[in-house]
Formats: structure tokens, sequence, C-alpha cells
């Protein structure tokens, strides 16, 4: 069932992504050599606590972190650990978020640690890049497989492939919500979008084979050929004016 949001949710769920994206740029700031993947996740936590909200992926599953921090060629749920030190030219791709009096803020993003490849520069770029392009197809009347497509197109007109084992999803009272948000398919398929939906869109993108393998550990997806992969999200809500991003920092 896909829940729509009320004026009252979205002003909700706007805090909660006012406070996730908040806690993403702490994070983000805090990636350099030498910091283990343990401190930033203690950061994030603190700041979403200073917020008077929860860190919404603590617990989930059994997730046992505020964050998943996934390092060059991990593309998701990698577990913060004090062991994992991050090291010039590395790719952090740090995912969080949090929730405010009930309502769910999810957003990501891949922070380079200093001079970082050309290859990993303009890997992070098409994937953000794909994730807007993905927003912009966020409008009443269209359909899911118009965001999925625009990021398809964006990432393989670029030689990058599209990770097919996840996808985004909608999201508000629930961390996770109908419906599923594909960074593949047909423009023109799917479900139809209507004001008042709140989506998570976030395209996970590969330099090759967007085959994924899942470690021992029963958490963390790497890329299956150990190439690059970087992964950029925000909530969404589309409204009568257009798609709104709603994980945005003061
Ligand atoms: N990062 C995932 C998402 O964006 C959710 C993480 S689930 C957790 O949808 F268990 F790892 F927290
Ligand atoms: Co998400």
């Amino acid at each position: 069932m896909i829940v729509l949001k009320t004026a009252r949710e979205l002003k909700l769920m706007r805090e909660a992504g006012r406070i996730s994206a908040g806690a993403l740029r702490v994070a983000g700031k805090a990636v350099e050599p030498g910091v283990s993947t343990r401190e930033i996740d203690k950061l994030a936590y603190d700041y979403i606590i200073s917020q008077g909200a929860k860190p919404n992926f603590l617990n989930y599953n059994g997730y046992p972190a505020t964050a998943c921090i996934s390092i060059n060629d991990e593309v998701i749920h990698c577990i913060p650990s004090k062991d994992r030190i991050i090291k010039a030219g590395d790719i952090v791709s740090i995912d969080l978020g949090a929730a405010f009096e009930g309502y769910n803020g999810d957003n990501a993003a891949t922070f380079a640690c200093g001079d970082v490849s050309d290859e990993a520069k303009r890997l992070m770029k098409a994937t953000e890049e794909s994730l807007y392009e993905g927003i912009r197809m966020a409008i009443h009347g269209n359909r899911v497989g118009d965001i999925s497509n625009a990021i398809q197109q964006y990432v393989e007109a670029r030689g990058y492939s599209v990770v097919r084992d996840f996808v985004g999803h909608g999201v508000g009272a629930s961390l996770h919500e109908a419906p599923e948000v594909p960074n593949f398919g047909r423009s023109g398929r799917g479900i139809r979008l209507v004001s008042g939906m709140t989506l998570a869109i976030e395209p996970m993108i590969n330099v090759g084979t967007p085959d994924v393998k899942q470690m021992p550990d029963g958490w963390t997806i790497k890329t299956a050929d150990g190439k690059l992969s970087a992964h950029f999200e925000h909530s969404i809500a589309i409204t009568p004016e257009g798609p709104v991003i709603l994980t945005i920092p003061d």
C-alpha cells in the first residue's frame, strides 16, 4: 500500500529530512585519512540525538549502527568499525537517516578522501547527477519507470552500470515503504506517481559489472568484480509544484 502524506506529515518529513541531511554533512566533513568509520558513525549519532531525533538504521533488522559506511568496492550496508581506517584516495559512501516525531529521512552520498583517481571522480559525479535526473522525473502523473529510466540512461551513457539487487523505496512513517523505486527500467511503466508520495531515490552505480556479492558478515555488499561503486540518495516529496527534496540541511 502506498501512503500519501498530508501537509502536516510532509512538514514532519521535512524536519526528519533536514536532520538526516545535517547528519550526513557532519559525517562527510569527517572523512579524512586516519579516521575510523566508527568515529564517523559516532559523530552522526551524536548529531541526530542533539536534534531530538533518532537514528533510524540503528536496530533496523538488527543493524548495529547509525550509518552504513562503505568504501571503494563496497556498495552499501558496511558496518562502521574502529578498525576500519579511511585512507587518502578512498571514496567513502555514507548512508544514514533520522526519525523525527515518527517520520523518517533517508539520504546518502559518496565522499572523496583527499586526492582520488579521475575514474573515482567521474563515477561520483555521474552517480550524483543521475540522482538529480531521477528526481526531475518525480512529477505527479509520471510513472515510477520514468524515474528509473532517467537514472539508467544517464549512467549507462557514461559507461557505468546500475546495481539491480537493491532499489530505492517509499519513505514515511516507515523507513521502507511501497513502492520500490528501481534505478533501471522502462519509461511509462510502473505505478503512477501522485502528489503526497514521498520516495527515497538512491542510485548505486558501478564502474564495472552491476553484479554484487554479500560478505560473510551478513551485511556488507561489494561489487562482484572489485571495482568502484558510488551511492547518492535523497528523500523527496511529489507535490503539485513538482519534486521537493526533503533531505536538505539548514
Ligand atoms: N540504507 C538503506 C536504504 O537507504 C537502509 C539501510 S538498512 C540498514 O534504504 F539496516 F542497513 F540500516
Ligand atoms: Co534508502
